[in-house]
């Protein structure tokens, strides 16, 4: 691991979230300041990306989970949904060594429907395959993902299993959704400034603590993932009890 572990000292290193989700939000609007298309956006996202992977990696995070592209972001125009497509191919080829050497695990939530293109599809289990012994932590990227698709699917899938009604609880939809495995985040960041969830992990989230920090994603560093991290943990998690 090359990874230099010089996260501040504030942060508590035994309340680190074990899964932090990234809505990865500003794209375009980084662009449009800057008066370039909003796809130079989504490419300058890429280090940030690589840079939220190394902040994650210093404090012992387990599972990352970053939005890159959702059942919605269809409805963009054509040109910037196949650059969306493309960019997330090259991405991965362009990563999946150093990931690897980092001891990364590359995983996948979302759909692989027909709208996904099979050079895509090639890339994102490729980078499954060369990853799957790494266990230092999980980057799951949300791709072709909705949190309501993902619920629609695992009720699908236990309709299609025959199980009756009543066995039917949290507990067995969580293990029909696409990573049973996977704990629930126990923190959310969105830049940008948005404050929604635009469908993102809709039912693990249930009792997420969201941040939500100004900058664009295109501008952020492992040090506004390590704010997120400290502001996290002044939290109090009551999970509907009493503390
Ligand atoms: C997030 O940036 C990236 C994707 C949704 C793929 P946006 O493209 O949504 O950027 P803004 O929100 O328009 O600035
Ligand atoms: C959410 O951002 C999806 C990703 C970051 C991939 P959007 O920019 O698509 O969300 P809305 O449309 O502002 O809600
Ligand atoms: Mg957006």
């Amino acid at each position: 691991m090359v990874v230099p572990d010089t996260a501040p000292r504030v942060i508590d290193r035994t309340r680190v979230p074990v899964h932090i989700g990234c809505v990865m939000d500003g794209n375009g609007r980084w662009a449009s300041q800057r008066g370039l298309p909003r796809t130079d956006g989504h490419a300058a996202g890429e280090v940030a990306l690589v840079d939220a992977v190394d902040g994650a990696l210093a404090l012992g995070v387990k599972w990352l989970t970053l939005y890159a592209f959702s059942t919605e972001n269809w409805r963009r125009p054509v040109d910037e949904v196949r650059f969306l497509m493309n960019f997330n191919r090259s991405l991965l080829r362009r990563r999946r060594d150093e990931l690897n050497d980092k001891g990364v695990r590359i995983v996948f939530s979302g759909r692989r429907d027909w709208r996904v293109p099979r050079g895509v599809l090639r890339q994102m289990d490729e980078a499954m395959e060369l990853t799957a012994h790494n266990s230092t932590m999980v980057m799951n990227m949300a791709f072709n993902y909705g949190g309501r698709a993902e619920i629609t699917d695992a009720v699908r899938a236990i309709v299609a299993s025959g199980v009756s009604a009543a066995k039917v609880d949290d507990k067995l939809i969580a293990q029909h959704l696409y990573h049973p495995d996977m704990p629930d985040p126990d923190l959310v960041v969105r830049t940008s400034g948005e404050h929604r969830t635009s469908n993102f992990l809709l039912w693990e989230a249930a009792y997420a603590e969201y941040v939500f920090p100004e900058v664009l994603w295109p501008d952020f560093r492992k040090e506004d993932l390590w704010a997120a991290i400290i502001e996290y943990q002044q939290r109090q998690r009551r999970y509907g009890g009493l503390s």
